[in-house]
């Protein structure tokens, strides 16, 4: 009767786990569609301002607030012959593109706020927003990127507003994302300078303080609980023997009193107990021990 729902339910909890598990990730933030958007706006900038040679900013949606995003076209002997430089990002002369293009726009984005979103290094913390770039054919930028070769100097990144609390500058590691979604480190040569032989996306990083493994507490926890449940057991089975000796002494000491009462009954006088500051309990005659009998009573 209720096995079909109850199989029902059993199915969609288990769904349900296994899709927040494979899509904890960051689902909904895919870089690659980011980007895609970055290169379709940085082309409708260029429409615009078609000067070679001039950084311009690109103007996105406000819901990408937080992130900056510029571009610049410039030809390719120029890129060989000068170099290029952005706010964060510089290319030395002696680099060309792969496949060779005429004329190509660079696309520089820094992803702000948001670079936690985005990517995540496991172990690692980010302690700078996520600065990159993408070269481009100019003659239309959303056919595809092209890849640099770097024969001179490699090319620097300079990090913005590095994460100051950062004391052991020793443990800053840079990082390089590949577009597949793989973390490259890379070598710095300055606290906050990353050097790269290609375009892509990059951040500083320091090793998490929490470590990735599951606290000990866990197993912790399953000692405790065991501990708990041998002492309930010995515990109630304490109980049951002291309650049963009790009952059993009581029962005797209540047989003994009856017989002393019947044996004393007569000659003795009860003392009465009083409690006294109610821990102690002493005996307490009574302020006359016999009632005076007057001679002439009747005895029953
Ligand atoms: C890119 O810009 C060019 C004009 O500069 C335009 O012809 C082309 O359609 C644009 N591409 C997209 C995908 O908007
Ligand atoms: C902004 O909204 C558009 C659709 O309106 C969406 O494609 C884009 O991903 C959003 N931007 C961000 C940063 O999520
Ligand atoms: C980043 O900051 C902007 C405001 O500067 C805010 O609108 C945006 O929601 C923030 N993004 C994230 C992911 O916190
Ligand atoms: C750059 O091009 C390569 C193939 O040439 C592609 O795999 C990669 O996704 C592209 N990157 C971006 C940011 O478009
Ligand atoms: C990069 O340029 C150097 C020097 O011109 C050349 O020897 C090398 O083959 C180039 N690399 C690629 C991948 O084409
Ligand atoms: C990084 O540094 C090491 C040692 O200094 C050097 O051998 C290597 O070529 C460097 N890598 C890059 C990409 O500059």
């Amino acid at each position: 009767m209720g096995s079909d729902t109850s199989r029902f339910i059993v199915f969609m909890v288990f769904s349900s786990l296994l899709s927040s598990v494979i899509g904890g990730g960051g689902s909904g933030y895919d870089p690659k569609a980011l980007y895609a958007l970055f290169r379709y706006y940085a082309n409708q900038t260029l429409a615009i301002h078609h000067r070679t040679g001039t950084l311009s900013r690109v103007s996105l949606p406000s819901n990408f607030s937080g992130m900056e995003v510029s571009v610049v076209r410039l030809r390719s002997g120029s890129l060989w012959g000068r170099g290029v430089n952005s706010e964060f990002v510089k290319i030395p002369p002696s680099v060309r593109t792969l496949p060779y293009v005429k004329r190509l726009a660079i696309v520089y984005d820094n992803m702000g706020n948001w670079s936690s979103k985005y990517y995540h290094v496991p172990g690692y913390s980010l302690v700078s927003p996520v600065i990159g770039f993408e070269v481009y054919d100019y003659t239309d930028l959303t056919v595809g990127n092209s890849t640099l070769n770097v024969t001179g100097e490699p090319i620097s990144i300079r990090f913005p507003y590095l994460d100051m609390r950062v004391k052991d500058v020793t443990r800053l590691k840079c990082v390089g994302f590949g577009d597949d979604g793989s973390v490259e480190f890379k070598n710095m040569t300055e606290r906050d300078v990353c050097v790269t032989e290609n375009a892509g996306h990059f951040c500083i990083v320091i090793p998490a303080l929490t470590p990735s493994l599951p606290p000990p507490m866990l197993e912790k926890k399953g000692r405790d609980w065991k501990w708990w449940v041998i002492g309930c057991v010995i515990g109630a089975v304490g109980l049951v023997v002291s309650v049963s000796v009790g009952v059993v002494v009581l029962r005797w000491w209540r047989k003994r009193k009856i017989k002393d009462m019947e044996k004393e009954s007569d000659s003795s006088v009860a003392l009465d107990t009083f409690w006294v500051r109610g821990d102690h309990k002493m005996p307490c005659a009574s302020m006359i021990r016999t009632q005076p009998a007057l001679e002439h009573d009747y005895v029953p």
